[in-house]
């Protein structure tokens, strides 16, 4: 039985790796949160992550992913995207193990109008882009056996966690008329489909390692994604399309996040926005019956 590592447990990816290496038998998995573990205040990882051992593989879903507080704390920031992550690696590095870290399309500016391949030019224009940027060229510096996934926007089921599906099909059920965004191009993905292709990668022993792109198939707009989730539960509501300018929360995102498939699809293939969309709002018991 192989002993997994896994820090950020506790948010939202975190949570559908858990709940993917639940029930096999091949692995055994011990998830940390910060109140374990807390890259903050430890100012000797090494002497901590010894204290773990040993483990066969590390998988960091642990971030400051919070964009906002990233730009406030520059230093926090840097702590747990950039040195934590290279700590990390360290580690396995000297213990010959492999790390499965996960990254984000804010590395890149959204300047591109065709999905970004893994060696397209990177140009992050916020702190928390800078800071995951740096965290991935650390690793890539320090630990030859790694695995770094970028994702996209996501969605998951955590109970609590920030979820734009959950918040607009929140607001629509208490107003006549709704609005999204309809010129920023997202891959919107049910973190439970980036959660298994990780399994793929870790049941079947890939050992190409490297930078891979992990999101949803196709690209969708947030007023796509509104309108699907809307026709998929059978509410009937009119969508207002607005721009991303009207919005002040979006104007500090790229507005173009789309991320290639094809290297991943070598070894695995991701689903549609729409299958991974339609699959969640069906584990969750909220798609119409009629497409049950
Ligand atoms: N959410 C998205 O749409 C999105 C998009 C692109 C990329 N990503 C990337 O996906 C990965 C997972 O993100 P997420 O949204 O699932 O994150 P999340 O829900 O915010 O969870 C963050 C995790 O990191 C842990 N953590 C934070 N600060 C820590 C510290 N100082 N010491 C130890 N643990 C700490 C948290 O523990 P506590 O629960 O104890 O605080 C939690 O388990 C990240 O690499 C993120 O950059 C996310």
């Amino acid at each position: 039985m192989k002993k997994i590592m896994l820090f950020g447990g506790s948010g939202q990816l975190g949570h559908d790796i858990r709940n993917v290496f639940t029930g096999k038998e091949a692995f055994s998995i011990e998830s940390l949160s910060s109140s374990d573990f807390n890259f903050n205040s430890s100012d000797n990882v090494e002497a901590s992550l010894a204290d773990k051992w040993p483990f066969d593989i590390l998988i960091n879903a642990m971030a400051n992913s919070d964009i906002d507080r990233c730009d406030q704390d520059k230093d926090l920031a840097y702590r747990i995207n950039h040195r934590a992550v290279e700590e990390m690696g360290d580690f396995c590095s000297k213990h010959n193990i492999p790390i499965y870290h996960f990254s984000t399309n804010d590395i890149f500016d959204g300047k591109n109008q065709s999905p970004y391949t893994e060696t397209d030019q990177v140009n992050p224009i916020s702190i928390y882009g800078a800071s995951k940027l740096a965290g991935e060229q650390g690793l890539v510096e320090i630990c030859e056996k790694h695995f770094i996934f970028r994702v996209s926007t996501y969605y998951g089921a955590l109970a609590g966690a920030k979820n734009f599906i959950l918040d607009t099909v929140g607001k629509a059920k208490n107003s006549a008329q709704t609005y999204a965004v309809s010129d920023q191009q997202i891959c919107a993905t049910h973190s439970l489909d980036i959660a298994k292709a990780l399994l793929y990668f870790i049941e079947n022993e890939v050992i190409e390692y490297g930078i891979y792109n992990c999101a949803a198939e196709g690209a969708c707009s947030w007023f796509d994604l509104t309108s699907e989730t809307f026709a998929i539960m059978g509410i009937d509501k009119t969508v207002e399309k607005k721009s991303y300018i009207e919005v002040p929360d979006n104007l500090e995102r790229p507005v173009y996040s789309v991320l290639d498939m094809k290297k991943i699809s070598k070894f695995y293939q991701m689903p549609t926005w729409q299958e991974s969309l339609e699959n969640y709002l069906r584990l969750l018991g909220l798609t119409k019956q009629i497409r049950n």
